[in-house]
This record gives C-alpha cells, sequence and structure tokens, in this order.
C-alpha cells in the first residue's frame, strides 16, 4: 500500500505461546475502545477458509508438510491483508493483530525454513507500526498454559520446539520491534504497553494518550 493511503495504526502482539500477549491486546482494546479511538481487534491464524486448516494442525502437526504448512500461514495471511488489514488501514482504524509475520519467521523458522527467508515472503504484507514482542522464559510460558490456563500442550506449544522460536524471536532486528519483559504482573506489562502506545501515537496523526 502507498504510505499516502494508509491513515491507520498496525500494532501487532508477538511472543511464544503464554507470554499473556492475547490478555494484553485485550487490555489495550478497551482502554483504546473506552477513549473513543477507532480501534478494531483481529488475529492469526485467522477465522477464514485458511485459517480453520490451520486449526487442524494443532492437534496433529504431521497433517501437512512443512512446505505446506508455511504456504498455508501465508494465504490466510494474504487474504487477512487484503480483506481487512489493508482497508482498514485506509480507513484510518488503529489495528490490533494477535500474531503476524514475525511468528511465521519464528515458528516456521524453528522448523527449518530460513527467517529471513520467511520475511521476504511477506512483503506483501504491510510493516507494523509497532510490534510488541512478550518475552518470558519458554518454561515460565509453559507453566502459565498447563496450569494456568489448565489446558494441554498443543503440537506448536511443545518445549523444545518452543525454545527454538524464542532464540528466532530474540535474533530479530527490525526498528518497529519493541520487546517486553512479560515476567511481570499483568498490570506492570499493561503499563509498559501504554507506555509505546503512547510514543507511536505522538507520531502519529491520532490524538495523544493522556
Ligand atoms: P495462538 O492462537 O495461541 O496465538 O496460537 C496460534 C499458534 O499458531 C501458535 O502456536 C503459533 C502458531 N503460528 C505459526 O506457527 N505461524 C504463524 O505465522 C502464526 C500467525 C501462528
Amino acid at each position: 500500500m502507498d504510505h499516502t493511503e494508509k491513515k491507520g495504526l498496525l500494532i501487532v502482539f508477538e511472543g511464544t505461546d503464554g507470554t499473556g500477549k492475547s490478555t494484553q491486546l485485550q487490555l489495550l482494546y478497551k482502554v483504546l475502545h473506552d477513549k473513543g479511538y477507532p480501534v478494531v481487534a483481529t488475529r492469526e491464524p485467522t477465522d477464514g477458509k485458511y485459517g480453520r486448516e490451520i486449526r487442524q494442525l494443532y492437534v496433529n502437526r504431521k497433517k501437512f508438510s512443512h512446505e505446506k504448512e508455511l504456504e498455508l500461514f501465508l494465504a490466510d495471511r494474504r487474504e487477512h491483508v487484503d480483506e481487512l488489514l489493508n482497508p482498514a488501514l485506509r480507513n484510518g482504524k488503529i489495528i490490533l493483530c494477535d500474531r503476524y509475520f514475525l511468528s511465521t519467521a519464528a515458528y516456521q523458522g524453528a522448523i527449518g525454513f530460513d527467517p529471513e527467508t520467511i520475511l521476504n515472503r511477506n512483503s506483501f504484507a504491510p510493516d507494523p507500526d509497532l510490534a510488541l514482542l512478550f518475552q518470558t522464559p519458554v518454561d515460565i510460558g509453559v507453566t502459565r498454559i498447563v496450569s494456568d490456563r489448565g489446558d494441554t500442550l498443543n503440537d506448536f506449544e511443545q518445549i523444545e520446539s518452543l525454545k527454538k522460536v524464542a532464540e528466532i524471536f530474540s535474533g530479530i532486528d527490525r526498528p518497529y520491534i519493541k520487546r517486553i519483559d512479560a515476567t511481570d504482573s499483568i498490570e506492570s506489562v499493561h503499563q509498559t504497553v501504554m507506555g509505546h502506545i503512547a510514543t507511536l501515537f505522538a507520531s502519529s496523526s491520532f490524538l495523544p494518550l493522556n
């Protein structure tokens, strides 16, 4: 998209599983919505046809080849960009997106693809204005999934593989990435998130946060 057409902001929430990013997205959504900002929440994988196929992989990751898995995430993103993200950015919305292409670089990178090549294959997707990268030691994330949520680990959440994912996330360098220590309390992480949002809004056409 030509930058003159882009009136909104794209803020993405990234990190390994169990870092609390979805909770933080919801908290931020509520603050912005209550203050009257034109905010939209969305996620990847989406609930579209490719996203539904991807969810089948959670219970059996061997269902598709690694190539097919990567293709599905890219197809899902392409649809998301065309149908929701680009139109919302043109319409001046503030988009909060739970996972985006850094997740593809990290998770599909962890199964053997080159992370930079994956990022290049996402050049059709607009860069985020801000990528909040939530970081906790993998064991803490896994404990949150198993003990706190009472969930079992799905095929994307196995410890060894998540350690590789975390390592790739740590190695990616982009100017829009802000790393957040997500081992702190929900409220303290929320305050850190609000600090980054205030800085972003101050250099955007949106009213400053106060
Ligand atoms: P979540 O809904 O709990 O965030 O789970 C989505 C899972 O999908 C998570 O384990 C990460 C994985 N994923 C990828 O492997 N590649 C991607 O490109 C995206 C967006 C997610």
